[in-house]
Protein backbone atom coordinates (compact mmCIF):
# COMPACT_ATOMS: atom_id res chain seq x y z
CA UNK A 1 0.00 0.00 0.00
CA UNK A 2 1.10 3.69 -0.81
CA UNK A 3 0.35 6.80 0.37
CA UNK A 4 -1.30 7.60 -2.91
CA UNK A 5 -3.70 5.16 -2.43
CA UNK A 6 -5.39 6.58 1.04
CA UNK A 7 -8.54 8.21 0.48
CA UNK A 8 -10.38 6.69 3.39
CA UNK A 9 -9.51 6.86 6.76
CA UNK A 10 -10.89 5.42 10.46
CA UNK A 11 -11.03 7.29 13.24
CA UNK A 12 -12.11 5.17 16.36
CA UNK A 13 -13.05 7.14 19.03
CA UNK A 14 -14.41 11.00 18.50
CA UNK A 15 -13.52 13.07 22.02
CA UNK A 16 -11.31 16.17 21.91
CA UNK A 17 -8.67 14.08 19.98
CA UNK A 18 -10.93 12.14 17.46
CA UNK A 19 -12.72 15.35 16.50
CA UNK A 20 -9.20 17.31 16.10
CA UNK A 21 -7.92 14.46 13.60
CA UNK A 22 -11.32 14.38 11.97
CA UNK A 23 -10.59 17.77 11.31
CA UNK A 24 -7.44 17.47 10.17
CA UNK A 25 -8.49 14.26 7.48
CA UNK A 26 -10.94 16.41 5.95
CA UNK A 27 -9.28 19.54 5.87
CA UNK A 28 -6.59 17.65 3.77
CA UNK A 29 -8.99 16.02 0.97
CA UNK A 30 -9.52 12.45 2.74
CA UNK A 31 -13.22 10.94 4.04
CA UNK A 32 -13.62 10.35 7.56
CA UNK A 33 -15.42 7.01 8.70
CA UNK A 34 -15.69 8.31 12.72
CA UNK A 35 -16.66 5.71 15.28
CA UNK A 36 -17.74 5.60 18.61
CA UNK A 37 -19.61 3.32 21.22
CA UNK A 38 -21.63 6.50 22.26
CA UNK A 39 -24.23 7.54 19.56
CA UNK A 40 -25.13 10.74 21.80
CA UNK A 41 -20.74 12.05 21.66
CA UNK A 42 -20.87 11.51 17.95
CA UNK A 43 -23.68 13.89 18.07
CA UNK A 44 -21.71 16.11 19.92
CA UNK A 45 -18.46 15.87 18.08
CA UNK A 46 -20.22 16.47 14.89
CA UNK A 47 -21.06 20.09 16.24
CA UNK A 48 -17.56 20.36 17.02
CA UNK A 49 -16.51 19.64 14.23
CA UNK A 50 -18.73 21.93 12.57
CA UNK A 51 -17.74 24.84 14.88
CA UNK A 52 -13.67 23.93 13.92
CA UNK A 53 -14.55 24.27 10.38
CA UNK A 54 -16.29 27.72 10.53
CA UNK A 55 -13.06 28.83 12.99
CA UNK A 56 -11.29 27.73 9.80
CA UNK A 57 -13.33 29.33 7.71
CA UNK A 58 -13.22 32.93 9.36
CA UNK A 59 -9.51 32.53 9.47
CA UNK A 60 -9.82 32.38 5.28
CA UNK A 61 -8.12 28.74 5.37
CA UNK A 62 -11.32 27.53 3.65
CA UNK A 63 -13.98 28.68 1.82
CA UNK A 64 -17.77 28.40 2.98
CA UNK A 65 -17.94 25.96 -0.01
CA UNK A 66 -14.64 24.31 0.68
CA UNK A 67 -16.13 23.21 4.43
CA UNK A 68 -19.32 22.19 3.84
CA UNK A 69 -17.31 19.84 1.01
CA UNK A 70 -15.37 18.90 3.58
CA UNK A 71 -17.79 18.42 6.11
CA UNK A 72 -20.07 15.85 3.70
CA UNK A 73 -16.65 12.97 3.28
CA UNK A 74 -17.83 12.09 7.12
CA UNK A 75 -19.11 9.28 7.77
CA UNK A 76 -20.79 8.40 11.60
CA UNK A 77 -20.81 5.37 12.82
CA UNK A 78 -21.16 3.08 16.22
CA UNK A 79 -20.20 0.13 14.15
CA UNK A 80 -16.53 -0.57 14.29
CA UNK A 81 -16.88 -3.28 11.77
CA UNK A 82 -18.59 -0.97 9.22
CA UNK A 83 -16.55 1.37 10.14
CA UNK A 84 -13.33 0.10 8.82
CA UNK A 85 -13.98 -2.33 6.34
CA UNK A 86 -12.94 0.47 3.53
CA UNK A 87 -10.42 2.18 4.48
CA UNK A 88 -7.13 2.63 4.53
CA UNK A 89 -5.42 3.77 7.90
CA UNK A 90 -6.85 3.84 11.22
CA UNK A 91 -6.38 6.36 13.91
CA UNK A 92 -7.41 5.60 17.29
CA UNK A 93 -8.52 7.47 20.07
CA UNK A 94 -10.19 5.56 22.47
CA UNK A 95 -9.70 5.99 26.04
CA UNK A 96 -6.03 5.94 27.79
CA UNK A 97 -6.65 2.26 28.74
CA UNK A 98 -4.44 -0.69 27.57
CA UNK A 99 -7.54 -3.32 28.02
CA UNK A 100 -9.71 -0.74 25.80
CA UNK A 101 -6.92 0.39 23.15
CA UNK A 102 -6.15 -3.86 23.27
CA UNK A 103 -9.78 -4.93 22.69
CA UNK A 104 -10.25 -1.95 19.98
CA UNK A 105 -7.15 -3.26 17.89
CA UNK A 106 -8.28 -6.84 17.96
CA UNK A 107 -11.78 -5.97 16.63
CA UNK A 108 -10.34 -3.52 13.87
CA UNK A 109 -7.88 -6.40 12.82
CA UNK A 110 -11.12 -8.80 12.18
CA UNK A 111 -12.09 -6.31 9.64
CA UNK A 112 -9.33 -4.10 8.06
CA UNK A 113 -7.87 -5.08 4.31
CA UNK A 114 -4.13 -6.00 4.39
CA UNK A 115 -1.43 -3.56 5.02
CA UNK A 116 -4.12 -1.29 6.77
CA UNK A 117 -1.91 0.61 9.73
CA UNK A 118 -3.54 1.04 13.03
CA UNK A 119 -2.09 3.82 14.74
CA UNK A 120 -3.01 4.59 18.44
CA UNK A 121 -3.08 8.31 19.59
CA UNK A 122 -1.88 7.07 23.09
CA UNK A 123 -0.52 10.02 24.96
CA UNK A 124 1.93 7.07 26.97
CA UNK A 125 1.00 3.61 26.57
CA UNK A 126 3.79 1.32 25.76
CA UNK A 127 2.75 0.26 21.98
CA UNK A 128 4.45 -3.16 22.48
CA UNK A 129 1.82 -3.72 25.16
CA UNK A 130 -1.14 -2.39 23.43
CA UNK A 131 -0.15 -4.64 20.14
CA UNK A 132 0.95 -7.99 22.45
CA UNK A 133 -2.16 -9.91 21.55
CA UNK A 134 -2.06 -7.73 17.86
CA UNK A 135 -2.48 -10.58 14.43
CA UNK A 136 -0.10 -7.77 12.61
CA UNK A 137 1.50 -6.27 15.79
CA UNK A 138 4.45 -4.47 13.01
CA UNK A 139 1.66 -2.75 11.54
CA UNK A 140 0.79 -1.41 14.60
CA UNK A 141 2.34 2.26 16.07
CA UNK A 142 2.16 4.96 18.09
CA UNK A 143 1.01 8.50 16.93
CA UNK A 144 0.86 10.99 19.35
CA UNK A 145 -0.92 14.77 18.48
CA UNK A 146 -0.53 17.73 20.36
CA UNK A 147 -3.86 19.53 21.05
CA UNK A 148 -5.56 21.02 19.20
CA UNK A 149 -4.86 18.48 17.19
CA UNK A 150 -6.26 19.96 13.75
CA UNK A 151 -3.69 22.89 14.16
CA UNK A 152 -0.72 21.91 15.80
CA UNK A 153 1.62 19.86 14.14
CA UNK A 154 3.72 17.56 15.75
CA UNK A 155 3.03 13.76 15.68
CA UNK A 156 5.34 11.42 18.00
CA UNK A 157 5.38 7.92 16.68
CA UNK A 158 6.62 5.26 18.65
CA UNK A 159 7.20 1.99 17.60
CA UNK A 160 6.61 -1.65 19.59
CA UNK A 161 9.04 -4.26 20.00
CA UNK A 162 7.10 -5.95 16.74
CA UNK A 163 6.48 -2.80 14.41
CA UNK A 164 7.97 -3.27 10.86
CA UNK A 165 9.88 0.10 9.73
CA UNK A 166 8.04 -0.27 6.18
CA UNK A 167 4.65 1.03 8.31
CA UNK A 168 6.72 4.03 10.28
CA UNK A 169 7.54 5.35 7.14
CA UNK A 170 4.27 4.84 5.22
CA UNK A 171 3.18 6.91 8.20
CA UNK A 172 5.12 9.44 8.44
CA UNK A 173 4.21 10.13 4.69
CA UNK A 174 1.17 10.16 5.51
CA UNK A 175 1.11 12.64 8.26
CA UNK A 176 3.92 15.02 5.96
CA UNK A 177 0.82 14.75 3.52
CA UNK A 178 -1.48 16.18 6.01
CA UNK A 179 0.66 18.90 7.14
CA UNK A 180 2.13 17.27 10.34
CA UNK A 181 5.79 16.79 11.73
CA UNK A 182 6.41 13.44 12.76
CA UNK A 183 9.13 12.54 14.90
CA UNK A 184 9.96 8.88 15.43
CA UNK A 185 11.24 7.73 18.77
CA UNK A 186 14.05 5.86 18.58
CA UNK A 187 13.75 4.41 21.49
CA UNK A 188 10.70 4.12 23.67
CA UNK A 189 10.62 7.04 26.56
CA UNK A 190 8.00 7.44 28.92
CA UNK A 191 6.36 10.98 28.07
CA UNK A 192 7.87 10.86 24.70
CA UNK A 193 9.64 14.09 24.10
CA UNK A 194 7.30 16.93 23.81
CA UNK A 195 5.83 16.20 26.79
CA UNK A 196 8.82 15.58 28.67
CA UNK A 197 10.39 18.88 27.80
CA UNK A 198 7.35 20.38 28.77
CA UNK A 199 6.87 19.34 32.16
CA UNK A 200 10.75 20.01 32.73
CA UNK A 201 10.00 23.58 32.36
CA UNK A 202 7.17 23.22 34.68
CA UNK A 203 8.86 21.60 37.49
CA UNK A 204 11.04 25.32 37.35
CA UNK A 205 7.95 27.37 37.34
CA UNK A 206 6.65 25.68 39.71
CA UNK A 207 9.79 25.69 42.27
CA UNK A 208 10.32 29.69 41.37
CA UNK A 209 6.25 30.12 42.74
CA UNK A 210 7.31 28.36 45.57
CA UNK A 211 10.10 29.79 46.65
CA UNK A 212 8.70 33.16 46.62
CA UNK A 213 10.62 34.09 43.79
CA UNK A 214 7.60 35.15 41.48
CA UNK A 215 3.86 34.82 41.13
CA UNK A 216 2.21 32.27 38.44
CA UNK A 217 1.41 34.99 36.95
CA UNK A 218 4.70 36.48 36.81
CA UNK A 219 6.36 32.82 35.63
CA UNK A 220 3.89 32.56 32.57
CA UNK A 221 4.81 36.33 32.07
CA UNK A 222 8.64 35.38 31.32
CA UNK A 223 8.15 31.80 29.91
CA UNK A 224 5.60 33.77 27.15
CA UNK A 225 7.64 36.77 26.69
CA UNK A 226 11.41 35.41 26.90
CA UNK A 227 11.83 31.91 25.67
CA UNK A 228 8.34 31.45 24.56
CA UNK A 229 8.50 33.48 21.38
CA UNK A 230 11.89 31.99 20.50
CA UNK A 231 10.37 28.52 21.09
CA UNK A 232 7.79 29.94 18.48
CA UNK A 233 10.24 29.97 16.20
CA UNK A 234 13.36 27.47 17.40
CA UNK A 235 14.26 24.82 19.14
CA UNK A 236 16.65 25.52 22.11
CA UNK A 237 19.56 23.90 20.54
CA UNK A 238 19.54 26.23 17.69
CA UNK A 239 18.47 29.21 20.53
CA UNK A 240 22.19 28.54 21.73
CA UNK A 241 23.82 28.38 18.10
CA UNK A 242 22.91 32.06 17.57
CA UNK A 243 23.37 33.40 21.08
CA UNK A 244 26.87 32.07 20.83
CA UNK A 245 26.97 34.05 18.04
CA UNK A 246 30.66 33.57 15.81
CA UNK A 247 31.49 30.63 17.73
CA UNK A 248 27.70 29.05 17.70
CA UNK A 249 26.45 26.66 20.55
CA UNK A 250 30.13 25.35 21.07
CA UNK A 251 30.95 29.46 22.03
CA UNK A 252 27.80 29.65 24.13
CA UNK A 253 27.90 26.47 25.97
CA UNK A 254 31.37 26.96 26.96
CA UNK A 255 30.97 30.85 27.95
CA UNK A 256 27.78 30.18 30.11
CA UNK A 257 28.69 26.54 30.70
CA UNK A 258 29.87 27.06 34.50
CA UNK A 259 27.15 29.48 35.25
CA UNK A 260 24.02 26.86 33.91
CA UNK A 261 25.81 24.25 35.78
CA UNK A 262 25.87 26.69 38.98
CA UNK A 263 21.80 26.91 38.26
CA UNK A 264 21.06 23.53 37.88
CA UNK A 265 22.83 22.75 41.20
CA UNK A 266 20.27 24.90 42.40
CA UNK A 267 17.36 24.51 40.54
CA UNK A 268 14.17 21.56 41.59
CA UNK A 269 14.77 17.86 41.28
CA UNK A 270 12.17 16.91 43.15
CA UNK A 271 9.92 13.68 41.95
CA UNK A 272 6.67 14.49 43.55
CA UNK A 273 4.37 17.59 43.30
CA UNK A 274 5.11 20.04 46.60
CA UNK A 275 2.32 19.88 49.30
CA UNK A 276 -0.47 22.67 48.33
CA UNK A 277 0.82 23.04 44.55
CA UNK A 278 -2.64 22.21 42.96
CA UNK A 279 -3.87 24.76 45.56
CA UNK A 280 -1.70 27.45 45.20
CA UNK A 281 -2.09 27.20 41.17
CA UNK A 282 -5.28 27.90 40.71
CA UNK A 283 -5.32 30.71 43.07
CA UNK A 284 -2.91 32.15 40.99
CA UNK A 285 -4.50 30.89 37.84
CA UNK A 286 -7.70 32.68 38.86
CA UNK A 287 -5.82 36.51 39.41
CA UNK A 288 -3.60 35.77 36.16
CA UNK A 289 -7.06 35.69 34.11
CA UNK A 290 -8.96 38.05 36.08
CA UNK A 291 -6.02 40.49 35.41
CA UNK A 292 -5.57 39.49 31.50
CA UNK A 293 -6.61 42.38 28.99
CA UNK A 294 -10.46 41.61 28.18
CA UNK A 295 -9.35 41.82 24.29
CA UNK A 296 -7.46 38.83 24.74
CA UNK A 297 -9.92 37.22 27.34
CA UNK A 298 -10.57 36.39 30.43
CA UNK A 299 -12.63 32.89 30.37
CA UNK A 300 -10.99 29.55 29.40
CA UNK A 301 -13.32 29.85 25.86
CA UNK A 302 -12.24 33.20 25.41
CA UNK A 303 -8.91 32.47 26.20
CA UNK A 304 -8.61 29.22 23.45
CA UNK A 305 -10.23 31.07 21.06
CA UNK A 306 -7.16 33.81 21.87
CA UNK A 307 -4.96 31.11 21.47
CA UNK A 308 -6.42 29.17 18.16
CA UNK A 309 -6.34 32.90 16.76
CA UNK A 310 -2.49 33.46 17.51
CA UNK A 311 -1.70 29.74 16.40
CA UNK A 312 -3.31 30.28 13.30
CA UNK A 313 -0.99 33.58 12.88
CA UNK A 314 1.98 31.67 13.61
CA UNK A 315 1.41 28.64 11.63
CA UNK A 316 0.57 30.62 8.40
CA UNK A 317 3.75 32.24 9.07
CA UNK A 318 5.43 28.83 9.21
CA UNK A 319 3.47 27.92 6.26
CA UNK A 320 1.96 24.91 8.22
CA UNK A 321 -1.72 26.36 7.13
N1 LIG B 1 -6.62 15.16 25.50
C1 LIG B 1 -5.40 15.41 25.05
O1 LIG B 1 -4.87 16.53 25.16
C2 LIG B 1 -4.63 14.34 24.32
C3 LIG B 1 -3.52 14.71 23.55
C4 LIG B 1 -2.85 13.72 22.80
C5 LIG B 1 -3.30 12.40 22.85
N2 LIG B 1 -4.36 12.06 23.63
C6 LIG B 1 -4.78 10.65 23.63
O2 LIG B 1 -5.84 10.50 22.68
C7 LIG B 1 -6.75 9.50 23.13
C8 LIG B 1 -8.14 10.10 23.23
O3 LIG B 1 -8.11 11.15 24.18
P1 LIG B 1 -9.32 12.21 24.28
O4 LIG B 1 -8.81 13.33 25.09
O5 LIG B 1 -9.92 12.46 22.94
O6 LIG B 1 -10.37 11.37 25.16
P2 LIG B 1 -11.94 11.57 25.24
O7 LIG B 1 -12.36 10.97 26.54
O8 LIG B 1 -12.30 12.98 24.92
O9 LIG B 1 -12.48 10.65 24.04
C9 LIG B 1 -12.46 9.26 24.05
C10 LIG B 1 -13.62 8.77 23.21
O10 LIG B 1 -13.53 7.36 23.09
C11 LIG B 1 -14.86 6.85 23.16
N3 LIG B 1 -14.79 5.44 23.52
C12 LIG B 1 -14.85 4.84 24.72
N4 LIG B 1 -14.70 3.50 24.60
C13 LIG B 1 -14.54 3.27 23.26
C14 LIG B 1 -14.35 2.10 22.49
N5 LIG B 1 -14.29 0.90 23.05
N6 LIG B 1 -14.27 2.24 21.16
C15 LIG B 1 -14.30 3.47 20.58
N7 LIG B 1 -14.47 4.62 21.26
C16 LIG B 1 -14.59 4.51 22.58
C17 LIG B 1 -15.56 7.72 24.18
O11 LIG B 1 -16.98 7.63 24.00
C18 LIG B 1 -14.99 9.09 23.83
O12 LIG B 1 -15.79 9.75 22.87
C19 LIG B 1 -6.19 8.98 24.45
O13 LIG B 1 -5.39 7.85 24.20
C20 LIG B 1 -5.34 10.15 24.94
O14 LIG B 1 -4.31 9.75 25.81
C21 LIG B 1 -5.05 13.00 24.35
Amino acid sequence: MQTSQFTKIACIGSGLIGVGWTVNFIVKGYSVNLYDINKPQLETAAKLIQRNLEFLVAKEVLTQEGAAEAASRIFYYTDLAEAVKDVQFVQEAGPERYDVKQSILAEVEKHVSDEVVFASSTSGLLLTEIAKHAKHPERCLGAHPYNPVHLIPLVEITKGDKTSEKYVNLACEFYQQLGKEPIVLKKEALGFIANRLQVALYREAVELVMRGVCTVEEVDKAALFGPGLRFGILGPNLIFQLGGGAHGITGILTHIGPSVEMWWADMADWKRFPEGWIEMAQVGVDKAMANRDKQIGNTNEEVSRYRDDMLVEVLKLHKKL
